[in-house]
């Protein structure tokens, strides 16, 4: 049993309950960091962020409105409560070994004083790298339950910052990034909203967090959004582009009703996340902090891990199907699959799986998916109607007792998929025969993905009702020790710390998209700075044939990336779970390159961010948790670019041989992706390496110690 370890170094408690406390002070541990709390002549709590002794955060209002209660106005402080706490927790898998938890609290208590007023805490943890906040509404006589309505939360800015921002929507997360000054940002969000099949836009100039932003001086980096999203509904921030003031934006169900809470409830963290330098955001722990730590007693089970995939051969237009027969296009709504005939085209068969299999033994990856091998694609593909997948039904070309039998006796695990095509209350009702199904054919990890407009018709991906959905989906996954992955689930907001076997999620515009319209560079120089910082992506890297035409049948157009790039994602875009998602054949035809993916590890003890802005460029060095090897990967956006790696943070007196993955000199993600060399280089901790990236491009190092 690995149980997470605590060394308590300090934890101080005092309440100073006070008659009518005028406003309350508290600084981050290092005093960068100073958060004034207040109520203003209306009685709305409100509070304000310096750093460095300059505003980063104006006087923001605080609160919440319910149907049953008011809890945004009409406040006086009544108590104020001060700890501090210093400790270090090991996660079970991730960036670091250990993650120091260091913060100042102040929870603040605040009442009305007209008959029936209520009461509410507001609980602050200032770290030294950002401030987390969140409501705690007590049980109280006056009010019980609570329907909320809206948040009052506001983060008002000092400047016209730079945002790195998608648009807000309460069904999808899968856009491009637009960079605009926030008083300018309208237009080129608008442009991008409603492009995608799941999405439901919010109305007005709304964004999605994490939200990235830099201060016009480029002095400060600024990453609002939530930890510990349990409970209540995903957070949007709609903008005020002429005050620079963000707001609170809850996805309500289609009632108009944010969340139903019955009293007592602590609301998610809400997180700002503020640095004087790019690196910092990227290393930065603070949501993870704000988590409660791991409820899985034994993790063992938990395995980090690559694998490929019976998928991409769907996206890139080889014709490949889901779906076992066409008989939809005639008929939809199927009930007798055994006697369709098959299109011939269908991917997921026993021949083809065992071809995977067999890729993965050779080369050392943990396992294979496989999409398209139940019964429900030929009605989800008659046009998301009354979709329903069945879970413990293989289609009749899917020998899934000879599979479970031959990944067994190739040492290779098999990974489930469960499209639920967005209809989350009936997989709800299949969920513990699926999980059962799988225990029963020895798959321990699940794919899951909500496709489409969500079943029940009430709720959108990011409302309170489906986030309680993926959690419970989580949760009992555990019990069946089955580790996820889920798609088209609500952003992530560092549960994993929480849940370990919550191993990934998409939840933003992955590397699928190389095959629709595509991703440019710079689309990875910015998912660190925000989707990740609420856990890991499977975003899906390892895309070698980068050019769509190799494919035929009409594709055409180039993958945003080189070659080289593809490798250093692995490293830029961290994740416990990644895919090799090209072809078996496509690897085998560079197989060189392919001993890094062979190679590359997924978990760590520890990451370095050496150089980062968001947009443009990021390089990290990371240290194999199970070896002494170290990684180093960058990667550019559309621009070339030379990095500056300085190896000062190897040990002492050890020397290293670097495996460099490359650029080839005249490479272009344009026109030459696959231009790329391999090197070595002897270094150690004095060694600085100026390592050209091309445009589009990156590199990958793998650094053993020399015997
Ligand atoms: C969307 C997912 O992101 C993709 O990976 C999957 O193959 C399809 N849905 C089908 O389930
Ligand atoms: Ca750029």
């Amino acid at each position: 049993m690995k149980r997470l370890m605590y060394i308590a170094m300090l934890t101080a408690l005092a309440a100073v309950p006070l008659m009518a406390v005028a406003k309350s002070e508290l600084a981050s541990p290092n005093g960068r960091l100073q958060l004034t709390v207040d109520v203003n002549d209306n009685g709305q709590p409100c509070y304000k962020l310096d750093f460095d002794g300059n505003e980063v955060i104006k006087p923001s209002l605080l609160g919440l409105t319910g149907r049953q209660g008011n809890f945004a106005t009409g406040f006086t402080i009544d108590s104020v409560a001060t700890a501090s706490h210093d400790d270090m927790w090991k996660p079970v898998w991730g960036e670091y070994e250990q993650v120091r938890d260091h913060y100042n609290e102040l929870a603040v208590t605040f009442v009305q004083v007209r008959e029936n007023g209520v009461t509410m805490t507001v609980r602050f943890r200032l770290f030294d790298d950002g401030l987390g906040f969140r409501y705690e509404l007590p049980e109280q006589p006056s009010v019980n339950y609570l329907t909320v309505t809206d948040e009052a939360t506001e983060f008002n800015l000092v400047a016209d910052n730079t945002m790195y921002c998608i648009p807000g929507d309460y069904d999808t997360d899968e856009y491009l990034y637009v960079t605009s000054a926030l008083s300018k940002v309208a237009t080129p969000l608008n442009a991008l909203r409603g492009r995608h099949s799941e999405s439901h836009a919010i109305d007005g100039v709304t964004v999605q967090t994490p939200l990235m932003m830099k201060s016009p001086d480029s002095k400060t980096y600024i990453n609002i959004h939530e930890a510990a999203l349990v409970g209540y509904p995903a957070m949007s921030l709609d903008v005020d582009t002429l005050t620079y003031g963000l707001s609170a934006h809850l996805t309500p169900d289609r009632n108009g009703v944010a969340a139903y809470l019955q009293l007592p409830f602590n609301t998610p963290w809400r997180t700002v996340i503020v640095a004087d330098n790019a690196c910092d955001i990227l290393a930065s722990q603070l949501i993870y902090n704000l988590n409660e730590p791991c409820k899985i007693e034994d993790t063992s089970w938990i395995k980090p891990q690559k694998f490929v995939g019976v998928w991409w051969e769907m996206f890139i237009g080889k014709q490949r199907t889901w779906a076992y027969s066409d008989y939809y296009k005639a008929k939809p709504g199927v009930t007798d699959y055994a006697k369709l005939s098959p299109n011939g085209r269908h991917a997921a068969n026993t021949a083809n799986v065992k071809r995977y299999i067999d890729f993965a033994a050779e080369n050392g990856l943990q396992s294979v998916l496989v999409e398209g091998w139940n019964e429900g694609w030929e009605d989800w593909a008659s046009f998301l109607k009354n979709r329903q997948f069945l879970f413990d039904k293989p289609y009749p070309d899917f020998d899934i007792d000879e599979l479970q039998r031959y990944a067994a006796s190739r040492g290779v695990k098999l990974m489930m998929h469960h499209e639920t095509g967005a209809n989350a209350a009936d997989y709800e009702r299949q969920l513990d025969r699926a999980f059962q199904f799988m225990v029963d054919h020895g798959y321990n990890s699940v794919k899951t993905g909500y496709v489409g407009a969500i079943i029940p018709r009430s709720e959108y991906h990011s409302s309170q009702w489906m986030v309680n959905h993926y959690l419970y989906v989580v949760q009992r996954a555990a019990d069946f020790k089955i580790m996820v992955d889920s798609h088209e689930a609500v952003r992530p907001t560092g549960l994993c710390r929480t849940y370990p076997n919550w191993l990934a999620q998409e939840s933003a515009r992955g590397g699928e998209f190389e095959s629709m319209g595509g991703n440019p560079p710079e689309h990875t120089t910015i998912l660190p700075f925000t989707r990740l910082k609420g856990g890991p992506m499977d975003y899906t890297p390892g895309l070698f044939e980068t050019r769509l035409s190799y494919y035929g049948e009409g594709k055409t157009g180039q993958a945003g990336t080189t070659l080289a790039r593809q490798l250093a994602l692995y490293l830029t875009m961290p994740s416990p779970l990644q895919m090799a998602c090209d072809l078996p054949e496509n690897y085998r035809r560079f197989a060189d390159a392919f001993q890094f993916i062979k190679d590359v590890p997924v978990d760590w003890s520890d990451s370095r961010y050496l150089e980062a802005e968001p947009g443009d460029y990021i390089t990290v060095a990371r240290k194999d948790k199970n070896s002494d090897d170290w990684y180093v990967g960058g990667i550019t956006d559309e621009n070339a670019r030379t990095a500056v790696v300085d190896f000062s943070f190897l040990p002492e007196g050890v020397d290293y041989v670097a495996t460099i993955y490359a650029d080839g000199k005249d490479a272009h993600y344009k026109d030459n992706p696959q231009s790329y060399q391999i090197t070595t280089k002897k270094v150690n901790r004095k060694s600085r390496i100026k390592q050209a990236i091309a445009p589009g491009g990156g590199f990958a190092m793998r650094l053993t110690p020399q015997k």
